[in-house]
């Protein structure tokens, strides 16, 4: 399926947003956004999995961007919230302008490995180790449904909250293009369990168990050159006692 929409949030509707008929189990997804330009402070574009039903210990995987004032850059935040707990921000400022032109966003969520890309570089990666890790947190949950959304933000998105959302500028525009859930396995009576069977559902297996040379330079790359804010660096916050995931990069 390839759609194409446009989405805007204007004063007294809080938001806008899509999400998937199906619900799925493993995939590459992929999403073309542009965001909204100009001053978005306050404005929150997203596109994200979030496993079904939505509260009491769900699991989500986060493309999140936090817009800001004109001038700024807009940081793109990534979260994953595994078994309902919420704490796995890393902020990235991205080499181009996300609301200049369509870029790629690209979650590809297997047995192996969560990779969230943005065009083709690896930003985000969590190993499913929870085979040989004790309490080694992945998201398993086999229900996702694909969601994207633009809202008001004003509470936390830009400085802290401090910086709200300015409505004599709205209404404010995200695009979103090319998606595509033909590389993804949907649940339900008649598919195939979602986890195996690489030789059908290509992206479980082959090149899309692990990252490539290539992906892993330019993955460490982005950590040490756009990574402005990682939860596993930042001990203050959890009293010196990182999560359990942190020691796993
Ligand atoms: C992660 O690995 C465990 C253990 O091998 C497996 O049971 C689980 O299904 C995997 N998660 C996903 C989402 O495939
Ligand atoms: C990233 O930083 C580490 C530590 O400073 C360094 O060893 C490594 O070569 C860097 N990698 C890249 C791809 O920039």
């Amino acid at each position: 399926m390839i759609m194409m929409m446009m989405m805007a949030v204007v004063r007294d509707r809080a938001g806008a947003g899509f999400r998937s008929k199906s619900i799925y189990g493993s995939g590459l997804f992929h999403m073309r956004m542009k965001i909204p330009s100009g001053n978005t402070a306050g404005v929150v574009t997203t596109f994200y999995l979030i496993s079904q039903p939505e509260n009491g210990g769900h699991d989500e995987i986060d493309f999140e961007f936090l817009g800001d004032k004109a001038g700024r850059p807009v940081t793109l935040q990534t979260n994953l919230i595994i078994d309902g707990q919420s704490y796995r921000e890393q902020w990235l400022r991205l080499w181009f302008d996300p609301a200049a032109a369509f870029h790629d966003y690209k979650i590809l969520w297997n047995a192996y490995q969560l990779v969230m890309f943005v065009d083709d570089t690896p930003v985000r990666v969590l190993r499913n180790l929870t085979a040989a890790v004790p309490g080694y947190p992945f998201p398993s949950k086999p229900a996702m449904l694909i969601r994207g959304s633009i809202w008001d933000g004003s509470s936390w998105a830009t400085d802290g909250g401090r910086a709200k959302l300015d409505w004599s500028r709205a209404p404010f525009t995200a695009a979103f293009r090319g998606f595509d859930v033909d590389a993804a396995c949907a649940v339900g009576n008649v598919t195939p369990p979602c986890y195996d069977d690489p030789a059908a559902l290509w992206w479980n297996g082959g090149e899309y168990e692990a990252l490539s040379d290539a992906q892993r330079a330019a993955y460490e790359s982005v950590r040490n050159n756009s990574m402005v804010y990682d939860y596993c660096t930042d001990e203050l916050r959890f009293n010196s006692h990182v999560p359990l995931e942190c020691s796993y990069v």
